[in-house]
């Protein structure tokens, strides 16, 4: 019998299984060997949300939850976001090695080169009313893209692929842009080539009547450091849309509007935007006491806290964090702060979230800093759908190079009823619904 093996003893037939183990998992369809008869569909596993199932083979992203690591191809976070710009993030997490100056430079190029939007897009944005949420403008128009690339269909040739790579992670920021331009009626400002990919981003946002728009450059850095930091973060929610989408060879445009659908969930990427109306809702540093015992009586969550994966201080709130001190220095503190630490002191004492390993996530303290550079809280889901397109992307050019991957199509145990005699309309009142 070989070591790494698992031996199953089914006890409805007394029958014996020698099932491998391969990088601490086994196959799911291994389990279909074991049946009761010949007629038997074969033992599945049951696992709703996924909490404990590989769905695939990734080199992107490391995470140890319970150490709190987290690494983009093998380098820390906390190593990217001091050294990299956002653009060389991309470039390793899309290529899997750091660029050398001419493969960075080339690559810079590119994106900067793609920035630019079919003029059809502000039609589009035109349409959504003045109110538009807008992350549902940002997830309406990305896959609206569909329409202007026709030819990214075809998702079998790599070259094409490369290609809506590169105009997505280009046109994201301008889309984005022109979103919050729409919300505030204020006419769309063009992409400036000269900018870095932060800067330019700045630019489309608020520029207004000066000829040339001059980032804060702690600003930008700012924003190019909470980029790197949602570059990537394997098997979440979208992540997971984005490649069982994709894995039905639908186009990248629509794949990522969906994943973008995914993000705007306030338990996913949603979240930075409720933690604002949280604190806000908590008011002052004296009500936290308060508020903590309600959500321990079961009324809400604490945003911004607790993470499927991470049972330990998630390494990306750390970063905001020292972010957040730079910031502020330039905008003047937001007064928010003060109740996010009194909250993050208070829950991190506390029975309640010490037992359930509840700590900060990265979106506790990322719509500080958003809101204290001048995003409204609404903006702030957009804010982390423009670097999460680079994984995305990374993701889904891998599931397409990855031979074992297929469509995308789980299990389900049935639990309706069977066979049912048809009953005539006249004599369906009072009739029992299946639950
Ligand atoms: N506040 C209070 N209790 C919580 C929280 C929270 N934020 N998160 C989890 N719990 C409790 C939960 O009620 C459960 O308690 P019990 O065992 O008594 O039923 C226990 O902790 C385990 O939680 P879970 O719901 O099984 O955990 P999950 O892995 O299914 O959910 C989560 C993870 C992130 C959806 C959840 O922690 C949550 O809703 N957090 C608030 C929303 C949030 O901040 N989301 C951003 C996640 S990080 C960035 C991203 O993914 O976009």
């Amino acid at each position: 019998m070989a070591s790494n093996s698992l031996t199953i003893t089914d006890n409805r037939t007394g029958k014996t299984y020698e099932l491998p183990i391969e990088d601490g998992t086994v196959r799911a369809m291994d389990l279909r060997k074991i049946r009761t008869d010949a007629e038997d569909f074969g033992l599945m596993t049951y696992d709703p949300a996924y909490v404990n199932t590989a769905s695939c083979r990734s080199s992107i992203t490391y995470i140890d939850g319970d150490r709190g690591i987290l690494e983009y191809r093998g380098y820390p976070i906390e190593v990217l976001a001091e050294h990299c710009t956002f653009l060389e993030v991309a470039y390793l997490v899309l290529f899997g090695k750091l660029p050398d100056q001419a493969e960075l430079k080339e690559w810079v190029n590119e994106i900067t080169h793609h920035t630019m939007l079919h003029e059809t897009t502000k039609r589009f944005m035109e349409g959504f009313r003045y109110d538009s949420h807008p992350m549902a403008m940002f997830v309406s128009s990305v896959a609206a893209l569909s329409t202007v690339y026709p030819e990214a269909k075809d998702v079998l040739d790599p070259e094409n692929r490369m290609r809506q790579i590169k105009r997505l992670i280009a046109k994201m920021p301008t889309l984005a842009a022109m979103s919050y331009r729409h919300s505030v009626g204020f006419p769309y400002v063009y992409p400036d080539n000269d900018l870095s990919y932060t800067e330019n981003f700045m630019n489309m946002l608020w520029k207004m009547v000066e000829p040339k728009y001059a980032a804060n450059p702690v600003l930008a850095r700012a924003l190019d450091v909470l980029f790197i930091l949602h570059a990537d973060h394997e098997q979440n929610c979208s992540t997971s849309a984005m490649r069982a989408v994709g894995s039905s060879q639908a186009d990248p445009y629509l794949s990522l509007s969906a994943a973008a659908a995914a993000l705007s969930g306030p338990l996913h990427g949603g979240a930075n935007e409720q933690v604002l109306k949280m604190l806000d809702e908590i008011g002052t540093k004296a009500n936290v006491p308060a508020y903590i015992k309600k959500v321990k009586d079961g009324h809400g969550k604490l945003m911004g806290f607790g993470h499927r994966v991470y049972k330990n201080y998630d390494p990306r709130a750390k970063i905001i964090k020292w972010t957040a001190d730079q910031v502020f220095e330039v905008t003047g503190r937001n007064a928010r702060l003060d109740i996010a630490l009194e909250l993050e002191r208070i829950a991190l004492e506390d029975e309640y979230f010490v037992q359930r390993k509840l700590y900060p996530n990265v979106d506790f303290y990322s719509g500080i800093i958003y809101q204290a550079v001048g995003f409204r809280p609404e903006f702030f889901t957009v804010l982390f759908a423009i670097p999460r397109t680079v994984g995305w992307l990374a993701q889904w050019e891998e599931m397409h190079r990855d031979a074992e991957q297929k469509i995308a199509r789980p299990r389900q145990i049935y639990t309706g009823g069977r066979k049912l005699a048809f009953i005539p309309m006249e004599e369906r009142q009072g009739a029992v619904a299946v639950k």
